[in-house]
């Protein structure tokens, strides 16, 4: 069965500190042209005093905010990070206790699904409040991937950026409510791809994984929600590279008009670079939209979902 969510409201928090291409040819050896080039990105964000849950928190601010939400309604927290400050206690418990909900009933958790992780909470999430137990969820997607980045590696260093999204949830009996998920994964390319200490990658090889997945992504949720491209107003690619982002827009032939774009500004904000984009692109709309999402990343993971905002 297909959850059935009401999205209530979008937010997202990006840290004041702009650390631009320019900043990058002092650090290490590149320069704006090859980074924008390559990349598309012009600028990101880096938190120099805040932790990942400052922004997660900042994030889950604005979403109560913008919609004006009784937060005491919210029984669930889910936060995709792979770059928690601690590896305890949860960035979602500390969330929790910041929004003053601790003497509340609620199951709060973090997961690890790196770039893919907001798309996987939100289906984790949705499927909680379709159990009935839950009635509001709040799910976000925060990074400070600075502090997991190695400044000497211009294979990476250029490519991050921290921020953070969140949106609320709350679940519905509405059938015109039913939002699809599809999401998978494979474990065996650890050498491509891997985060301990720092993150190290192989950008060619996730480049063709990214290419050759996400359109995958795209047409099996369409199947599942027995929708055409067509019929879908927005679409929020992981903001990982505007070169993988126009290559699926080239050979799936998708209306451009449609795909929203803001990695010039944040570049790479891993699990938080679709709410952050969503948060975005839903304050430009004046009506309730029909979005697809789409995210890719580390495990590998890839994962889409079709949602109304
Ligand atoms: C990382 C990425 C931008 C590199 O672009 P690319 O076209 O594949 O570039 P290459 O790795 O082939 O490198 C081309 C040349 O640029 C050099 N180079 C690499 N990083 C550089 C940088 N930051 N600045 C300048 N030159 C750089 C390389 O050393 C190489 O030089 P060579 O030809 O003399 O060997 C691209 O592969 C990519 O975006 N991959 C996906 C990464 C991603 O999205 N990861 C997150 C997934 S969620």
């Amino acid at each position: 069965m297909n959850p059935r969510i009401k999205v209530v409201s979008t937010g997202k928090y990006v840290p004041e500190d702009i650390l631009t291409n320019k900043d990058l040819e002092q650090i290490v050896e590149t320069s704006d042209e090859w980074i924008q080039t390559r990349t598309g990105i012009i600028e990101r964000r880096i938190a120099k005093t805040e932790k990942n849950i400052d922004l997660a928190y900042k994030a889950a601010l604005d979403a109560i905010t913008k919609s004006n939400y009784d937060k005491e309604k919210i029984d669930l927290i889910v936060v995709a990070t792979m770059s928690n400050d601690n590896r305890n206690p949860s960035i979602a418990n500390l969330v929790q206790a910041r929004l003053g909900l601790n003497d509340k009933q609620i199951m709060a958790f973090d997961i690890n699904a790196a770039c893919t992780g907001f798309v996987y909470a939100l289906e984790i999430a949705s499927n909680l409040l379709v159990t009935g137990k839950f009635k509001t969820a709040l799910v976000i997607g925060s990074e400070k991937m600075s502090q997991i980045i190695d400044y000497t590696d211009r294979n990476t260093c250029i490519l991050f950026g921290d921020g953070a999204g969140a949106m609320i949830i709350e679940g519905t009996n509405e059938p015109k409510n039913e939002v699809y998920f599809y999401s998978d994964s494979k474990g065996d390319t650890e050498d491509i791809l891997y985060a301990s200490r720092y993150l190290k990658m192989d950008g060619k090889k996730v480049y063709q994984f990214a290419v050759q997945m996400i359109p995958v992504a795209i047409n099996k949720v369409l199947e599942y929600a027995k929708l055409e491209i067509d019929d879908i107003d927005g679409i929020i690619f992981h903001q990982a590279n505007k070169r993988i982002i126009d290559h699926v827009v080239k050979i799936m032939k998708i209306d451009i008009d449609k795909v929203f774009i803001n990695i010039d500004k944040y570049g790479n904000t891993s699990a938080a670079s679709i709410p952050i984009a969503l948060s975005e692109y839903k304050d430009t709309q004046k009506t309730s939209k029909k979005v697809l999402l789409v995210g890719f990343g580390g495990g590998f993971t890839w994962g889409s979902a079709i949602i109304d905002i």
